[in-house]
């Protein structure tokens, strides 16, 4: 039994957020403080030929940075090293940064950033993933590829010879944009020894190297540290090593502190969103509605540059395949580029785009072999001691089976069937429901955690407190205190005496980035093993009994700390003996464990505006064990609204390889009046990998709104769609088409 761990304990960051006196990045001021600007490319790819600056501006007032100004390599440092920080003359999509300007006062910037007259030779750019996929022009290496993937096992090829069937798809995914409450901002101080940067970002260490990279600087020449954030999602996980290099530049240049702030239409037009997708399935199946062999080709688009395209990608390819157990499959997948700001890390990250097609995909097979889309699943769910497209042997007790039961059950699935079947006739609004079955991996792909290696420690305070250091950032989504519940739980201790410590590269050890839901499962173990140590060193040192009741605990630490002068305990990331991954193959054991799901949307499409809306959502999923209930159903009703979104509000609308539609009143997110009620269920099966039983959380909840959506839709209307966002007048076309 656990006291703290499975309860609904009051968020550490609650009351300042309530109370208003957290600060954010924009609201620190520094002495001497400037402002910074971008100057950004008007078209998308050619060549910078000439710079002049106006006259009507007094110049001599602002500071200019140009490539030129770089201590250290022009570069974002990523896997691929192919994006400058500013660029020099080559230019490859628009609003890529050319030039940067700071002035004292905010509000000159905008004037001078204007005043900047840029003149280019454009050359022919290309923007879909078709014709970068056919080279209508070659605009990145040697064929617009960044990576590519090409998973294979079992007897494909004969499987499609001899199979009664074959099924075959395409289906498609549109940009999304993060949409975080507070946009990116940093504020930098630089000298030719030191970059100190505070931002709104999500990986400390990430903006570490990559700054050490731009101002050629050993580790303890840069420090970053993380600001109260407003939300991430995956859009500043790697986006803030541009800004923060950005800011730092102009520093060093002026000299004086300089805060960089983006505005709502800078951030949705420059910076990363979720990569666009093609995927087609080739289905073997027989007669009887087992799978046979999958063929799956996934492309994502990654836009101009590489960032984080590789591993997108690669996740895009593990969860391809779905929830089932394929006798063969083959997932050939790859990351191409276009003249269009560079894609990025979104919560999901590929994975909502390839299983979005499965799911799809599921439901067209059900209707090729004449069954239900639940009889179809449930013939080829992947069982406990089944194998996943990777050959990765599931050891836990799952049973998707079950877990299908459930959710048809507590979302009235049948009853539900036969009623809209029955009520639709005759009426214009058309009610509907469908689902998906899905999992994502928990923690890094592969040998991703082993290459992380993360440290994390704690730190007693002489009143007997404990911080909890780590550099897992907390942005909304409860990090600081499943941490601060984990520690205590661990350490017997009361929550109230842990604190987590601000992210901070100076004091916190590297358990590396917020990212691919890996902090309560991983970051949250290490910090549950941390506190084994220190309550031995306790022990050890006669402080602590074998057995003692948590008010016990914090006059230990004291009387500890008095005689010795500081307690910490650290505890570095260990790979589990049974994980093995072939890089090479893409094959073997590419998550510690999954999460698995069955998410049901129940849709009334009104016939006469062609309006879709979601009328009720059930979201049940396997996670592990619950760590605090109140958080864990907030992230699934989160990620389910972005789902939602993604599925039929949120379109990003391009002219030249530029978002247009770059403002919340034009890119339409649904608001809470749009929002069905979200029913969040949860399975628990304790994983012994992680924090007491915990398995990643965070990304899950994006991966199956969209299918099940679009089923629905299928059931409401009888129309198949197989792109999204799918918007009223996609609707209204197909309906009339139908109609003549
Ligand atoms: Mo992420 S999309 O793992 O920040």
């Amino acid at each position: 039994m656990t006291r703290i761990v499975g309860t609904n304990v009051p968020r550490k960051e609650g009351p300042s957020k309530l109370l208003g006196v957290a600060r954010y990045v924009d609201d620190i001021t520094m002495p001497g403080m400037l402002h910074g600007a971008t100057v950004r490319s008007t078209i998308a790819r050619g060549r910078v030929t000439s710079i002049a600056f106006a006259s009507h501006i007094p110049w001599h007032e602002f500071t200019i940075a140009t490539a030129d100004d770089i201590p250290g390599r022009n570069l974002v440092p990523m896997f691929l090293e192919d994006q400058p920080l500013l660029a020099k003359e080559t230019i490859n999509h628009p609003h890529e940064p050319i030039l940067l300007l700071a002035h004292p006062e905010r509000e000159r910037l905008a004037a001078a950033v204007a005043a900047v007259q840029i003149t280019y030779e454009a050359t022919p750019a290309i923007f879909t993933i078709e014709d970068s996929v056919a080279r209508t022009q070659t605009i990145w290496g040697e064929d617009n590829t960044f990576k590519k993937f090409h998973l294979e096992h079992g007897p494909v090829d004969e499987a499609f010879a001899t199979a009664d069937l074959i099924v075959e798809g395409e289906y498609s995914t549109g940009a999304q944009e993060q949409l975080y409450i507070e946009t990116n901002g940093v504020i930098a101080e630089a000298t030719p020894e030191s970059v100190t940067v505070w931002g709104s970002l999500q990986c400390p260490f990430y903006v570490h190297r990559a700054l050490k990279v731009i101002f050629n600087l050993p580790d303890e020449g840069v420090r970053v540290v993380q600001t109260e954030t407003g939300g991430a999602f995956g859009g500043k996980e790697e986006f803030p090593s541009v800004l923060a290099g950005h800011a730092a530049l102009l520093a060093l240049k002026s000299g004086r502190p300089v805060k960089m702030i983006y505005d709502r239409a800078e951030d949705m037009a420059a910076t990363t969103k979720r990569h666009p997708s093609r995927t087609r399935h080739r289905t073997a199946v027989s007669r009887d509605g087992k799978l046979l062999a999958a063929d799956i080709e996934v492309v994502i688009d990654g836009g101009a540059y590489a960032t984080l395209s590789p591993t997108v990608c690669s996740r895009a390819t593990i969860h391809a395949a779905g929830p089932y157990q394929w006798p063969a499959v083959r997932v050939r997948s790859c990351a191409v580029a276009t003249n269009t700001p560079p894609s990025g890390a979104f919560r999901g990250f590929g994975a909502p785009q390839s299983l979005f097609a499965m799911e799809r995909h599921m439901d067209k097979i059900a209707r090729a072999v004449g069954l239900t889309p639940e009889e179809l699943r449930r013939r080829n769910f992947i069982r406990a001691g089944g194998t996943t497209s990777t050959g990765q042997t599931i050891h836990q007790p799952i049973d998707l089976d079950a877990l299908l039961n459930r959710a048809l059950e507590v979302s009235g699935y049948h009853e539900k069937t036969e009623r809209f079947t029955r009520d639709n006739a005759g009426s214009p609004i058309k009610r509907g429901i469908g689902f998906a079955t899905f999992m994502h991996g928990a923690g890094f792909t592969g040998s991703g955690e082993r290459y992380l290696n993360s440290l994390v420690g704690l730190e007693a305070t002489p009143e007997g407190r404990v911080h909890v250091l780590v550099s897992s950032a907390e942005f909304g989504q409860g990090t600081n205190t499943i941490l601060a519940q984990i520690a205590a739980e661990a350490l017997n201790a009361d929550y109230a005496l842990i604190d987590v410590a601000q992210p901070d590269t100076g004091v916190v050890p590297n358990s590396g980035p917020t990212v691919a839901s890996r902090t309560a499962m991983i970051v949250g173990g290490l910090v549950e093993r941390a506190a084994q140590g220190m309550i031995e060193t306790l022990r050890l040192a006669g402080f602590l009994a074998e057995d003692y009741a948590p008010a016990e605990f914090a006059p230990a630490v004291r009387a500890y700390v008095e005689q010795f002068g500081e307690l910490k305990s650290f505890h570095r990331y260990e790979s589990p003996g049974n994980i093995f991954w072939d890089d090479q193959a893409y094959m073997g054991d590419a998550y510690p464990t999954y999460a698995w799901a069955v998410y049901v949307a129940e849709v009334a499409v009104d016939t006469t505006t062609y309006t879709p809306t979601v009328t009720r959502f059930d979201a049940l999923q396997e996670v592990g064990k619950v760590l605090h209930p109140i958080l864990a159903a907030g992230q699934i009703e989160g990620g389910v609204a972005q789902g939602i979104g993604y599925a039929l509000y949120e379109k990003c609308v391009w002219r030249d390889g530029a978002m247009i539609n770059n403002g919340m009143t034009n890119y339409i997110m649904p608001t809470s009046a749009d929002l069905p009620p979200i029913h969040v269920h949860f399975a628990e099966i304790p994983f012994e990998g992680g924090a007491f039983g915990a398995k990643g959380i965070g990304e899950l909840p994006m991966d199956g709104p969209a299918p099940a959506i679009l089923n629905a839709i299928e059931n409401a209307l009888g129309i198949p769609f197989h792109h999204i966002p799918l918007m009223p007048e996609d609707i209204f076309e197909a309906m009339t088409e139908t109609a003549c």
